[in-house]
């Protein structure tokens, strides 16, 4: 971070504005309005500054500016069309320990001023630290029109309300919950309905019920296979609202980044032939928190409910009599496909799609191979990578050719994606000779052939160690 972000009680506080022309004028009418008491040094002072000093009976020297003139002041802004004056301005405040801005020359700048959206006592501030001004500005205008004009008067309304919620809510999380409670979107739907006594009504009303219960809630989440674009509003959002998140191992860093900043991370994540919390533990975990009132976002990776045991979290919560919501997310097949440019069905290729796991002692038993065999239909296999060759002999002795194209798609839609293309034949081999790790998609079928460039290319593969066999080196020439 360039720059430490921070608001600034300006209330009677001295500030000196060095310049009076029209970007002087533009600082000290800001600067009015957050209270400061401003004194002006300029030569000659522009009508519109003039007006407002007049108005506010402000102090104004019209002289050149002195190093001296900086002392007693909280802050110095130098709005001059003048290089070697603003230098100067910058290196006596410099001297004084007395943070300074100087328009539209950073270097001289020891605070800078952000673009703000200003809906007070709501105030959205947005700095690019100085080096994309228009960025801030396009970013500004966006965030302008997506927040309602009305929501400073809401921001006051719930600092009035603010000490009586203390009072009567003691723990922080309990607040916190009120107030998100109110703020997903209900306490604006009434205040445009039916105004501030409405509004009023709402809080006085949720207060009340609030009171008398604070039951604890989760939400089964999917995550999606990495990529944090690609999780859902609904999950960004549980993840904002929960106390506790209780999280895969797979779930992605950057995806736990967008947790809220005081929430309580957990992984309980199973790492593949590691000891690690037991399913029934992490049901039980989960049950207990949300027993406890706690509001507990379970994130999976992909999807809660497809390979994800997320039916058996939401049965042990129902079964406790607990409140949950499914949150579905874009599950592994879909995303490693997309990501590789491969579609899952195709008119000419595949009319069908199977989702199957090559994970636990019998899953690759009880597949109905016979089934999977025929043609012009996609397997997407999961947790496969330890099983590759039993599954391209079953396949084969069921079947399928030999020849059906493949593909594996390892760390889909992270920035280590790797895409290894081949045929079922060659599937052991392909996976050995490049190391394939989980997390890996196994599709199988035509449509890995219509693979088409996405707009994100793969990363590059890492080359082959020197003692590959021929077969190993053909192989090699198959990865995208
Ligand atoms: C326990 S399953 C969880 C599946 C998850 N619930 C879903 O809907 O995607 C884990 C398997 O999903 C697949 N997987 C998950 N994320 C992946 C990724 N980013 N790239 C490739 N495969 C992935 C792998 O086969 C991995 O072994």
């Amino acid at each position: 971070m360039d720059f430490f972000p921070a608001f600034l009680n300006l209330v009677d506080r001295p500030v000196l504005l060095v310049g009076a022309g029209t970007v002087a004028a533009r600082k000290l009418a800001a600067l009015r309005k957050a209270g400061a008491l401003v004194t002006i040094v300029a030569p000659a002072v522009s009508a519109p500054v003039a007006k407002i000093a007049d108005e506010a009976g402000l102090c104004v020297h019209r002289r050149p500016f002195r190093p001296s003139d900086v002392a007693g002041h909280w802050l110095v802004v130098s709005a001059t069309a003048d290089e070697a004056v603003n230098r100067a301005v910058a290196a006596a405040a410099s001297d004084a320990r007395i943070f300074c801005n100087v328009v539209d020359d950073l270097e001289n700048c020891s605070y800078i001023v952000p673009a703000i959206v200003d809906r007070s006592p709501l105030l959205v501030a947005i700095s690019s630290a100085g080096t994309a001004p228009v960025l801030a500005r396009q970013l500004r205008a966006r965030i302008e029109t997506w927040l309602p004009s009305n929501i400073g008067m809401l921001a006051a309304l719930a600092g009035r309300w603010r000490e009586r919620v203390r009072a009567q809510l003691a723990s922080f999380s309990a607040r916190r919950r009120f107030w998100e409670g109110l703020f997903d979107g209900r306490l604006q739907r009434v205040f445009d309905r039916s105004g501030v006594n409405g509004a009023e009504q709402l809080i006085a009303e949720s207060l009340r019920g609030d009171l008398r219960t604070q039951p604890g809630r989760a939400w089964l989440v999917g995550a999606g296979p990495g990529d944090p674009g690609l999780l859902t509003l609904k999950a960004l959002q549980a993840m904002q609202a929960a106390d506790v998140i209780l999280h895969d191992r797979l779930v992605a860093n950057e995806v736990l980044d967008l947790a809220r900043r005081d929430a309580e991370l957990v992984s309980v994540g199973k790492t593949p032939g590691c000891t690690a919390n037991s399913q029934d533990e992490i049901n039980e975990l989960l049950v207990r928190l949300v027993a406890a009132g706690k509001r507990v976002c379970r994130l999976k990776g992909g999807d809660p409910f497809v390979f994800g045991r997320g039916g058996e979290e939401a049965q042990a919560l129902h079964s406790a009599g607990l409140e949950y919501e499914v949150v579905p997310g874009i599950t592994a097949a879909v995303g490693c496909a997309a990501a590789a440019g491969i579609p899952l069905t195709h008119r000419d290729a595949a009319q069908s799609l199977t989702l199957l796991t090559g994970h636990g002692k019998d899953a690759v038993d009880n597949i109905d191979w016979a089934s999977l065999a025929p043609g012009r239909q996609t397997l997407a296999i999961y947790m496969g990578v330890s099983r590759f060759n039993e599954l391209m002999q079953n396949l084969t002795r069921h079947g399928r050719p030999a020849e059906t194209p493949i593909a594996i798609i390892e760390k889909g839609t992270t920035p280590e994606q790797r895409v290894l293309r081949g045929t079922l034949g060659q599937l052991p081999l392909l996976a050995r000779a490049h190391r394939i790790k989980a997390p890996a998609m196994l599709l199988i079928g035509e449509v890995t052939r219509l693979g088409y460039a996405t707009l994100a290319a793969p990363a590059p593969v890492r080359a082959l160690e020197a003692t590959r066999s021929a077969t190993e080196s053909a192989i090699n020439a198959a990865i995208v």
